[in-house]
Order: C-alpha cells, then sequence, then structure tokens
C-alpha cells in the first residue's frame, strides 16, 4: 500500500503509558506528529518529564480514557498504534478502539493491532487460571504478583505425569519466572485477557469500516516455514483469510501484530520483494565464523538478540558484512547492491545474481533480521576524545528507565552505572575523566553496575577503563553519540 511518508505522519497512540514508544519517534522525525493517550497519570508524568526536558513540540501526551475519546475532535491520523492494550480491556474499549481506528484512519493510513490470539491462549490460559485462583484473595497488586510468582518458583515440573501437556506448562512456567513484572501481571493477573481467533478480530474490524492488510511480523504470512502437509493443507484453501487462520491453529499462535486499513483503499498483491530497491537498508548481523564469499553454501549470521539466520548466496553475505560495518546507517538499496557486488567480486565470486540478493534480503527483513527506512541516512558514530551522547539518551538515563532507544528504534538495556556514564558524557570529558567521575559517583553509591539482577562489586583497577570503552563503542554502534560542540 501506498503510505504517508513517516517523517512528516501523523501518528496516535492509544494506551501510550510513558511514552517509550512514542517519545523516540518525535525525537529522531521532528517533522512528523505524534499524539499519545493514556489514562494513567503517573506513566504519563514521567514521559511528560521526558520530552519536556528534550522540548518535544511534535508530541502531545495527554491523560484521557479511551472510552471518551471523540473521533471528529481528534481528526485524521496516517498511523494508529495499539500495543499491548486490546486484549487487556473490556470489550466495549475494544468496540471503541476499532471505532476510532475506523473514523480517524487518514485514507491511506494504517492501524497497528497487537492482541492475543487463539488457539495459542487455551493452554496458557490453564497457568493464568491457576495464579490468578492462588492470589484470589489478595487485593494489594505488589503482593499479588510476590504471592504469583512464588508459585511460579514452586511449580516447574510439579505437572502430574510425563504428558506432553505436563511438558508444555512446565516449558511455560519456566519462561514466565523471567518475564518482566508488567508482562506477568497484566497478562495472567488482571482481570481482563481476552484472546480471540483471527478471523474474529478481522470480522470485528470489519464492522468498523476497516479492513485486514497485513502482519508486522511478516514472514508469519507465508507457509513456507510449515511442514510439507500443513502447507499443502493451507495451500488448498484458496481465501487468504481462511490460510492465515489455518496457520494460526497450526503454529497454536499466542500472539498477533495485525496491521488494519480502510476498506476499499487500494492494496498491491501479492507482496513484491523487488520493491525493497526503493527503501534504504539497515543491519546488524555478525558473522559466526569466518565467511566464504566464493561459495553458495549457508552460513550462520548472529542478530543482537542471540537469534541465528543462515544466509546462502555471496552477495547477502558481501551486504550483511558492508551493513554490520556502517550500522546504524540506512543505506540506500542500489548503493547497497553495488557495494555488496564490490566486495564479493574482490573475493573472487562469480555468483552474482542480484535477484537472488533481493530474494534473500526480502525474507530476512519478513524475519525482521534486517529494517527498512524510507530514507539513507548517516548517523554519526566515531568517538571523540570527549564524546557527547545525544539529548535523548541523556534524557531517558537521567529518567532511571533502565533501556535507551536506539538510533533504529531498538531497544538498549543500561544498568545504573552505563546510565551515570551517558549522563557525564556531555562532550566536555575525556574518557579518563569519565572514569574518575564514575570512581567517585561508585564511592558515593550513587551507581553501581548491576550483574543478574544484583549490585556488582567495585570493580577492579582497569576494569572500568575497560567497561567504560566497550560501552563507548556500544553506544557508538547504536547511534547514541553527536559531534562535540565547539568549546
Ligand atoms: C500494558 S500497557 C501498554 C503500554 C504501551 N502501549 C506499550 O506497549 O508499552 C497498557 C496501557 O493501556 C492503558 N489503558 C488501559 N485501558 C485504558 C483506557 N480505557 N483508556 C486509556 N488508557 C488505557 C493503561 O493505562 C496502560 O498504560
Amino acid at each position: 500500500m501506498e503510505t504517508a511518508d513517516p517523517t512528516s505522519a501523523r501518528v496516535l497512540e492509544l494506551g501510550c503509558a510513558d511514552g517509550g514508544n512514542l517519545i523516540p519517534m518525535a525525537w529522531y522525525l521532528p517533522k512528523a506528529r505524534f499524539l499519545g493517550v493514556d489514562r494513567a497519570a503517573g506513566s504519563l508524568a514521567t514521559g511528560r518529564a521526558i520530552a519536556d526536558r528534550l522540548a518535544l513540540s511534535n508530541l502531545e501526551l495527554r491523560q484521557a480514557d479511551i472510552a471518551d475519546l471523540d473521533p471528529a475532535s481528534l481528526g485524521l491520523f496516517d498511523y494508529i498504534l495499539i500495543h499491548g492494550v486490546w486484549s487487556c480491556v473490556p470489550f466495549a474499549i475494544q468496540e471503541q478502539i476499532l471505532r476510532l481506528c475506523g473514523a480517524c484512519l487518514a485514507p491511506q493510513g494504517i492501524a497497528y493491532v497487537s492482541y492475543n490470539t487463539l488457539p495459542g491462549w487455551h493452554p496458557r490460559s490453564m497457568v493464568r487460571d491457576f495464579l490468578r485462583y492462588h492470589t484470589r484473595l489478595i487485593r494489594d497488586p505488589a503482593i499479588r504478583l510476590a504471592a504469583a510468582r512464588g508459585l511460579l518458583e514452586r511449580l516447574g515440573g510439579a505437572w502430574e505425569g510425563e504428558t506432553p501437556l505436563a511438558q508444555y506448562l512446565s516449558h511455560e512456567i519456566e519462561e514466565l519466572r523471567h518475564a518482566p513484572p508488567g508482562y506477568l501481571s497484566q497478562e495472567y493477573l488482571e482481570e481482563n485477557n481476552q484472546p480471540i481467533l483471527f478471523v474474529d478480530f478481522v470480522a470485528r474490524a470489519t464492522q468498523h469500516g476497516l479492513c485486514y492488510l497485513a502482519e508486522a511480523e511478516l514472514h508469519t504470512l507465508f507457509p513456507s516455514t510449515l511442514s510439507a502437509g500443513a502447507r499443502a493443507l493451507v495451500e488448498s484453501l484458496e481465501d487468504p483469510l481462511e490460510q492465515e487462520q489455518h496457520m494460526d491453529f497450526l503454529r497454536y499462535r499466542v500472539m498477533r501484530k495485525t496491521l488494519l486499513c480502510r476498506a476499499g483503499a487500494p492494496k498491491r498483491q501479492p507482496i513484491d520483494p523487488m520493491r525493497m530497491r526503493e527503501f534504504a537498508v539497515s543491519a546488524l548481523l555478525s558473522p559466526v565464523q569466518w565467511v566464504d564469499l566464493t561459495r553458495t553454501i549457508p552460513e550462520d549470521f548472529v542478530a543482537p538478540d542471540g537469534v541465528h539466520f543462515g544466509v546462502t548466496h555471496p552477495l547477502t553475505k558481501a551486504a550483511l558484512l558492508y551493513l554490520a560495518k556502517v550500522y546504524p546507517d540506512a543505506v540506500a538499496y542500489p548503493a547497497l547492491e553495488t557495494a555488496a557486488i564490490e566486495r564479493a567480486t574482490t573475493a573472487g565470486s562469480t555468483h552474482g545474481c542480484v535477484t537472488q540478493l533481493a530474494e534473500e534480503l526480502f525474507s530476512l527483513y519478513a524475519h525482521r533480521a534486517i529494517r527498512l527506512a524510507t530514507a539513507p541516512e548517516t548517523v554519526y558514530h566515531a568517538i571523540a576524545s570527549r564524546p557527547r551522547t545525544h539529548a535523548l539518551a541523556r534524557a531517558q538515563a537521567s529518567a532511571h528507565l533502565g533501556h535507551l532507544a536506539t538510533a533504529r528504534h531498538t531497544v538498549l538495556d543500561i544498568d545504573p552505572l552505563a546510565a551515570q556514564l551517558v549522563q557525564l558524557m556531555d562532550g566536555t570529558r575525556t574518557l579518563e575523566e569519565l572514569v574518575a567521575e564514575l570512581l567517585v559517583h561508585l564511592a558515593h553509591r550513587t551507581a553501581r553496575a548491576v550483574v543478574k539482577g544484583q549490585p556488582a562489586a567495585l570493580p577492579q583497577d582497569g576494569e572500568l577503563l575497560a567497561g567504560c570503552k566497550h560501552l563507548l563503542k556500544l553506544f557508538a554502534q547504536h547511534g547514541l553519540l553527536e559531534e562535540p560542540r565547539e568549546a
């Protein structure tokens, strides 16, 4: 679909909490306009403090109940975002969300809605029922959460028998033990959690003048990852919605991130990988070992989150090596193609099929291993003698969020010591001076590194310098630095 240019778009987020999603977008896209709505005053106050510090004139964080929003007074939006909200609100609010999307989407607008799905939530609901039952008499949310965590610790392999169901539940419990507190509370303890079949969600959206466009996690649209039998079943169905619903059953899917547009908005079908050539590409995938650029054999690349991707074609491998070197820059596709051909040819490759490059890059894009941007972008990533973090990083670090938003809209987790370093990096201190100041903070216990959730021991001589050098490289790699200003 032809959509609005994100750099100048109008964006609405319903249930924006502390603006963790909108603030970085508003900061990186100063010509776009953003409205976030939430009813939680505390979360909004945190977000407003950061937004005020950054003097963001293109962002409004509004306190309101979704139920009270009047579509006519909101106007039209190119993008409407509803993440982590739909399943945890009552039916009437869900209907209001769809009504607002139907009324407030611009003609070429896209709404993103994440929601819990069936059938994947059937077995999960057994764990939820158990946790809710076990904690049913506790009113205080913090004590209730602690009791739920206590139950999770005691469960594990406690299920009866060696059945596949018992194994599944044990696996779920193990995952939940490591889940963030907010997720555990919202999904497993709160009253509302209403998973839904994909086709039922689409039917409800249709009643509000909306139409299913695609999934944000693009790879789930394709049956190619299913077994041969399952694939044959899915491909025997003609209706694309039926195909997707069947895939949800076959993959026992637990969640969707669905894109909706207005009914009747012109869409192009099918998806054409060659349209990637109109975009700019960024990626941070590292080869697991030395890469052979002369042979068409699968080789392993790994993303920062540890997920591995097999890459087969020499041009794709060369493109990924180039993108990792210039990350977080977004490189115009034709320039990337040229760089990949040069690199592969220099290495002695004679396998230079640009169609295969596009197809393999598209597959990596569909699996979220690489990112597309509407325009090329060169990000400052030098480490100056007196390095300076940009204002967004410093504002987020001072708000003690525990993470920073990167230039590619990913999350970089940081501990209090790293947060202190980010704030000290205002372009006035050398690396040695930063280390000296951090030592003062450590001595006064105003900042501590954290290891496995516990405050770390005071660093030995040299350890802090090495740690800071590592962090500086990480900040540079994620586009969190800017050119120091002239003295
Ligand atoms: C789990 S949070 C998701 C926050 C954010 N979208 C994210 O992904 O991080 C759900 C948010 O929806 C908000 N919310 C729930 N019901 C609401 C309503 N009726 N009106 C406004 N906000 C609501 C809550 O206050 C909360 O901040």
